[in-house]
Formats: structure tokens, sequence, C-alpha cells
């Protein structure tokens, strides 16, 4: 009996973990002819085997320094490809002894041009052959100089170098295991959401399933809507601006006044949507000049939690909602012009208007124009998802109602959007993407310290957040739990998520405490109370059409 329980229990484990082929050793020369007999035109730049437990020593890489430690034994290649039009992007791929027997690509964040690899070290973590690209340049979350008079580079960083890193990793995923992946996903945030939409239109192909986190799909607008944005607050000696220092003010305020409005009070704001916010209260009282708004300010605060509306009532972009106040700093900002310099680049370098172009000049001229050039086709606006659907895709989005640095409102225009295009096709847009609105997160992860929301999901830069060797849920790594794995499931067994559990621990320690958990539902259903459990628990909570 015991014989027979552990030969089960090894011919799972042997079943699950494959091992790599041992004739096949990690080296250059290898991948070199994996290359080459695939027709991809590309140099091997290295190929390191790591030892269980190891560290993937990042080097010469601005945008993303961090390296993954405690790795699964894994073999580290990084390829750099010469594309058709004769720029070059490089990504980096792990390939895992024990392969779960699927890829992973993960997303970048703004402008950065590296590759991603403390992302890819919490792919591995899963098992997953993962990849991540470079995007065809080299350099920080807001550089764009790279771009000016490079519109080749720019058609790199909107979609064509992930798709050629996912082409090609697929080749050498199938050279190296000696069998093709049987499922392949995509995970990414901000810009990596939109590399991820970008991807299921443009190559529906390439994934079976996209976790797409707060994605910045659509890039004409909303990189011209930081610098408008910003200008609300600018500048520092005008008697609108609102110091920094009256953010938090601002924000507890909200908090006090949007919290209970939901039903619960529990320091999360969970619909900003329903809040009939009064900004009055807030206005300065005769001869009190501290912790307080004059009539100026409270026209700013009016501006920031506005749309951004054009002459004849044309809608440019969302809002900033409320509960996002802690994370002002990026979007509303200090009234410095160093920072509105600083979200200037994309009308400098993408759209190619040069340096001389400023803030001042943003017109809704400016808007069109962008939707004229569309640079690099990266714009994630083909709300007809049909194709991807049609061949049994499965999308996973979401988005935190606290974000400070993209409006959350957008998630929902696209979403919106897509019901819209599909309807037409008959498709129900349950069957193959939800949204998750995260109540009291903020920009891909965290939440403000006032609010103490659960948001951890093991969506895309999560683990990175928190330590360098995480993955997955620690103790609720399941599809219940962890996205990832919730999109797996979906994708490979049919079972949707009809919920994703997220997770708060002390301090954002993953050794210490769970200190709240509760379930995100699939919009427009709402976490909706039990009226006697324990607030903090999930089980107290069930999602419900609420209005
Ligand atoms: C590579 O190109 C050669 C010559 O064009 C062709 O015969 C071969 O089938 C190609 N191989 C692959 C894997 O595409
Ligand atoms: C893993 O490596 C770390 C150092 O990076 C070491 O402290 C730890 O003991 C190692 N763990 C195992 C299980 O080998
Ligand atoms: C660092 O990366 C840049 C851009 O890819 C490259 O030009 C430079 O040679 C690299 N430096 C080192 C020390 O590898
Ligand atoms: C990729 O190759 C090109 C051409 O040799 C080179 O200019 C570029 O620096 C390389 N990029 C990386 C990241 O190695
Ligand atoms: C743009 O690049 C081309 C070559 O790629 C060069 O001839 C031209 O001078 C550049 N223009 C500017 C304004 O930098
Ligand atoms: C604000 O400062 C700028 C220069 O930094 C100056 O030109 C302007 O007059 C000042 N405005 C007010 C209202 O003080
Ligand atoms: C405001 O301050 C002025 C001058 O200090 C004083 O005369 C006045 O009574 C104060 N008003 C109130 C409402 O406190
Ligand atoms: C606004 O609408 C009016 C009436 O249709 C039209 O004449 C005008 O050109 C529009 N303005 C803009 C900026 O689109
Ligand atoms: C941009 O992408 C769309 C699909 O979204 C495609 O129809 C169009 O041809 C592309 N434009 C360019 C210039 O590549
Ligand atoms: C699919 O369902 C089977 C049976 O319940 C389970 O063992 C497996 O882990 C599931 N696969 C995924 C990816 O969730
Ligand atoms: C509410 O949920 C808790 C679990 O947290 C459970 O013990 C309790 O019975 C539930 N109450 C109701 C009214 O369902």
């Amino acid at each position: 009996m015991l014989f027979a329980i552990s030969l089960l229990s090894l011919g799972t484990l042997a079943l699950a973990r494959p091992s790599a082929p041992r004739s096949l050793s990690c080296t250059a020369a290898t991948f070199e002819a994996f290359l080459a007999s695939s027709n991809i035109t590309a140099t091997v730049n290295s190929a390191q085997a790591i030892a269980a437990n190891g560290t993937f020593e990042v080097t010469n890489n601005t945008a993303y320094p961090s390296s993954p430690t405690k790795l699964q034994a894994l073999c580290a290649v990084e390829v750099n490809v010469t594309s058709e039009a004769g720029t070059h992007y490089s990504f980096g791929l792990f390939l895992p002894d024990a392969w779960n027997n699927r890829f992973l690509a993960v997303g970048n964040g703004g402008y950065a041009g590296g590759i991603n690899y403390i992302d890819m070290g919490a792919g591995a973590g899963y098992g997953f052959a993962v990849m991540s690209t470079d995007t065809g340049h080299s350099g920080g979350f807001q550089e764009t100089a790279w771009a000016y008079n490079n519109t080749e580079s720019i058609t790199d960083w909107g979609w064509r170098a992930m798709h050629g890193s996912t082409v090609a990793s697929k080749a050498l995923i199938n050279a190296w295991y000696g069998s093709a992946s049987e499922y392949n996903y995509f995970s990414g945030c901000s810009v990596g959401g939109r590399q991820g939409l970008r991807a299921l239109q443009l190559f529906p192909e390439d994934f079976d399933g996209v976790s797409a986190g707060a994605p910045a799909w659509w890039t004409t607008h909303n990189q011209l809507w930081a610098v408008k944005t910003l200008t609300y607050n600018y500048p520092a000696n005008a008697s609108h601006f609102i110091p920094s220092s009256m953010f938090n003010v601002i924000g507890a305020e909200v908090i006090k006044q949007c919290d209970p409005q939901d039903g619960v009070t529990d320091t999360i704001i969970s619909d900003p949507f329903r809040c009939n916010f009064n900004p009055l209260t807030l206005l300065c009282a005769p001869n009190v000049t501290e912790s307080c708004l004059i009539p100026d300010q409270i026209e700013t605060l009016n501006k920031i939690y506005n749309d951004w509306v054009e002459t004849n009532q044309t809608y440019v972009f969302s809002h900033l909602l409320l509960g996002t106040e802690a994370s002002w700093n990026n979007d509303v900002g200090t009234g410095s012009l160093a920072t509105l310099e600083s979200q200037s680049g994309f009308a400098q370098d993408l759209m190619q208007l040069g340096d001389s172009w400023t803030f001042e000049d943003l017109t809704i001229e400016t808007v069109e124009l962008a939707d004229e050039i569309n640079p690099g086709n990266a714009t994630a606006d083909d709300f007809d998802l049909s194709p991807f659907y049609n061949r049994g895709g499965k999308l996973i989005h979401h988005h935190g109602l606290s974000d400070g640095t993209l409006a959350t409102g957008s998630s929902l225009y696209f979403y919106t959007h897509v019901v819209r295009a599909i309807w037409e096709h008959g498709i129900d847009v349950d069957d193959f993407y939800r949204l998750f609105l995260i109540p009291g997160m903020e920009h891909c992860q965290s939440t403000p310290s006032n609010m103490n929301a659960p948001w951890y999901i093991a969506g895309a830069n999560q683990p990175a957040s928190i330590s360098t060797s995480l993955h997955s849920v620690p103790c609720f790594s399941d599809a219940k739990h962890d996205v990832i794995l919730a999109l797996m499931a979906w994708v490979e067994n049919g079972t949707a998520p009809d919920s994703i559990i997220a997770t708060k621990w002390v301090d954002d320690n993953t050794q210490a405490e769970v200190s709240r958990q509760r379930p995100i539902c699939p919009y427009p259903k709402e976490a909706k109370y039990n009226g006697t459990g324990d607030v903090d628990s999930a089980d107290s909570w069930e999602c419900a059409t609420l209005y």
C-alpha cells in the first residue's frame, strides 16, 4: 500500500515536471543553432545555467535593475533580434528545468527599455518558460529621446518587439524541450497591460490567456492627459495651486465621506463612482489657512475629479477617482515645471513635435494629431475582440480603484466599448473577458496606508513590489487567489473566475499575518457584505449585482 502511494506520487511528479533533455547544454551555441534552424535573424547575447536557489545577476539595465533571487534551476538566454525593418530588439528567456509545459510573456511599464528580469523570476517560479523584451531600445520609464526621428523603434515599442519575441521564444522552447508549449500566456500592467491587449488584437494566436492590469491602452489620449492633469495644479505660486501636503488631508476627507456611503465603514472606498462627495467641507473657515482649501483650490479639485472634456462635449479622457489622493504626487504633481517637462516626451519625441513643444502648446488639436499619427500603432482600440474569442482566448483585466497614475475610468471605457463591439457578433462578454476593479488598489500594486485594502492577486509587477524571490500568493497558491492560476483554470479547464480573492498582509510582508482578504468581483458585480461576519474575511462577502 505504501509502495503504491509513493509510486503514484512519483508518477504525478514526473508527469508534471519533465526535465530538460540532458543532451542539450545551456550555451550560446545551442541557441544560435536553434535560431538558425528557425530562420530567425538574431544573435545570442548570453546563455547561462542558473542552479537551484540561484540569482540571475542583472547588469546594465536602467529600467529593471533588480536581480531575481532564489530561482529554481533554469537556463537563462538573452537574444538580440533583427526586425524586418532592420531595427534590433532583445528578449530574455528563462527555461526552467522543471517546466510546466507552458509559456508566459511578461510586459513592461512606461517607456521602459529593458528586459523585465524581475517579473520573469516570478513567472519562472510557477515553472513557466518566461520571456520579456526590452521593446527595442534602452532607457528608463520616462525616457523618450530614443523615439525622436526613429519611427521604426516606436513600432518595436508599440507591438513588434513583443510579437517577434513571442514567436522566437516559442521556437526556442520547442527546440529546447523537444515539444511546443501547450498553453501560452501573457501578464503585464500599465503599458504592459496595453502590450497584452495590443497583442490579442493584432495577433490573436499569440496567447491563449492574457492578464492585463491597469492597461495604458489609449496611448494617444492617456499620455497627453498626463500633461493635462499636471497643468491643473500649476504653477506652484498660483492661488489655485494645491500643495502636496494637502493631498492626504483631501484623501482623509474623501474616505470620511465615501467609505460609509458604500454601506460598510471599513476604511475602503468600494465604489468611488457612486460616492456623492462634497468638497466644500474642505473650504477654509474665516481666518483659517491651514489644512483647508480656498475657492480657487476647490476649482482645481473639481478639474481633477472630472473628465477631460473639450469643446462640444468632446470626451478626451477619464478623471482620477475619489480615493486616489495618496498618489497624486505623480499625476497632479507638485507644481514643478520639471514634472511637466518629464511628461512632454510623448508629444516631443513620439509625435516628433520636437523639444520646442511645451505643455502650453497642448490643445485638442494636439490630441487630434496624436490620433492621426498614432505613434507605433500602439493604441489598443480595436474593440472587436471576436477573433481572440473565436480562437478560445480568455482575458482577465484588472484595475485599482485608487490608481492615481492612470485613470481607472479608462478601463471601464475599454470594457464597455468591447461589450458593444462584440454584441454585434452575438458574443457574451462574460464567456471570455472579465474586468476586476480592485477597491483601494493603486497603480498595479499597493494601497494607501489609511485605506489598507487587500490588493495582492499575484498580478504583473505585484510579486516584485514585495520581494525579489516571490511568486504566486504564499499559502493561497490557487485559482481563487492568484490571477495567473485563475487565468490558467479558465483557459485550460473552462472554469471562469467568478471572483478573485485579494490578500493584504501586515506591512505587505508575506511572512507576516494576513490582515484582510476580500473577493474582487467581475464588473459590474461588486462585493456585498453579509452583515454579520468579520469584514476582513473573504467568507463574509459575495459577488452581487448591487445596482
Ligand atoms: C527556413 O528557410 C528555408 C529556406 O527559405 C526553408 O526551406 C525552411 O523551410 C525554413 N525553415 C523554417 C523552420 O521556417
Ligand atoms: C538559498 O540561497 C541563500 C543565499 O542566496 C541562502 O541563504 C539559503 O540558505 C539558500 N537556501 C537553500 C535552501 O539552499
Ligand atoms: C549597456 O547597454 C547599452 C545599451 O544597450 C550599451 O550601449 C552599452 O555598451 C552597455 N554597457 C555595458 C557595460 O555593457
Ligand atoms: C543588438 O544588436 C545590435 C546590432 O549589433 C546592437 O547595436 C545592439 O546594441 C544590440 N542590443 C543589445 C541589447 O545587445
Ligand atoms: C533623422 O534620421 C535620418 C537618418 O535616419 C537623418 O538623416 C536625419 O538627419 C535625421 N533628422 C533629424 C532631424 O535628426
Ligand atoms: C509666479 O512665478 C513666475 C515666475 O516663476 C512669475 O512670472 C509670476 O508672476 C508668479 N505669479 C504669481 C501670481 O506670483
Ligand atoms: C479674523 O481676524 C481678524 C483680524 O485678526 C479679526 O478682526 C476677526 O474678528 C476674525 N474673524 C473671525 C471670524 O474670527
Ligand atoms: C462645435 O459644434 C459647432 C456646431 O455643430 C460647430 O460649428 C463647431 O465647429 C464645433 N467646434 C469644434 C471645436 O468642434
Ligand atoms: C495599425 O493596426 C491596425 C490594426 O489595429 C491595422 O489595420 C493598420 O494597418 C496598422 N497601421 C499601420 C500603419 O501599421
Ligand atoms: C484543471 O482541473 C483539474 C481537475 O480538477 C485540476 O487537477 C487542474 O489543476 C486544473 N488545471 C488548472 C490549470 O487549473
Ligand atoms: C457571514 O459570513 C460569516 C463568515 O465570515 C459566517 O460565519 C456568517 O454565518 C455569515 N452570516 C450570514 C448572515 O450569512
